[in-house]
């Protein structure tokens, strides 16, 4: 079977594992202060990797919780077997599967799976993206003040100084209405299907966002780091959003310091 075909019946599969075991996510622990693993994420990834074994052996695969299966191939499989592991573990339904492959460095298809709504992102290289095998693309909302946005903080937000709680007090001044879902990968994809205008988050890592920012790009959206530089999986620093309010969301990330509120009528 091709890449798709493989990547998008396991992404099914791991999604309706987690979709039946919704308050059954097994033994919590504890990685950092707010940053847990369930029974429930282990379980998903390995079920991935043992299907991605069996169809493509020899492919190297970079998952959140194990250690990478490293190989001489040119491919790599880059998985999230549950984004938003917190929200699943209280029963908040919004959670997903999220699987991208990559190629030589470059990311060519993603596919992120919301097994709730049965909603079911995928991109390729070239090829535009789709929401359930129909064409999506990011909204035409041109100015930050009628924008509705996402974000999410970083698991260490306790402790570094760097949280987000800045970015996200001037954003909140700024745009429309701004919402924490707590899925970075479905963030992103509500950005490629024009449900949010634009999104930004801090020490994501690979598994977050490497099928999901094929799936903006794809969508016609724009994609960078907070100074405007080429967006990288492996980076530090994401800004998705429709393009025509990426330079008025890059000048917030700019700022320095919360910003003060105007008084203005509500
Ligand atoms: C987290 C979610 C969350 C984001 C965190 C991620 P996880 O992934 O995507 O929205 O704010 O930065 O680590 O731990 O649920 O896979
Ligand atoms: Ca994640
Ligand atoms: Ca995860």
């Amino acid at each position: 079977m091709d890449i798709k075909g493989v990547a998008v019946k396991i992404a099914r599969q791991a999604g309706l594992f987690l979709k039946e075991n919704i308050g059954r996510a097994g033994k919590v622990e504890f990685k950092g202060a707010v940053n847990i693993v369930t029974e429930a994420d282990k379980k998903s990834e390995a079920l991935i990797i043992s299907e991605l074994q069996k169809n493509f052996p020899g492919h190297g695969i970079l998952t959140e919780e194990s250690a990478e299966i490293r190989s001489a191939s040119e491919y790599k499989w880059i998985i999230d077997p549950l984004d938003g592991t917190t929200n699943y573990a209280h029963g908040f339904p919004f959670f997903c599967v999220s699987i991208g492959f990559e190629a030589s460095g470059r990311m060519v298809f993603g596919v992120v799976y919301d097994p709730v709504l049965d909603e079911l992102f995928t991109a390729g290289e070239g090829m535009g993206a789709e929401l359930n095998g129909k064409p999506i693309k990011v909204s035409g909302v041109s100015s930050l003040d009628r924008s509705l946005l996402a974000t999410g903080f970083p698991y260490d937000l306790r402790t570094s100084r760097e949280n987000n709680l800045d970015h996200f007090s001037n954003f909140t001044l700024r745009a429309q209405a701004i919402r924490r879902a707590g899925s970075a990968a479905l963030d992103l994809c509500y950005v490629a299907s024009g449900r949010f205008d634009g999104y930004w988050e801090m020490r994501l890592r690979p598994w977050d966002v490497a099928a999901a920012s094929l799936i903006v790009k794809e969508a016609g959206g724009e994609i960078t780091d907070f100074s405007g530089s080429p967006f990288s999986i492996y980076g530090n620093e994401c800004l998705a959003s429709n393009g025509l309010i990426h330079g008025e969301m890059l000048g917030v990330l700019r700022k320095k310091g919360p910003a003060a509120g105007k008084a203005s009528k509500a």
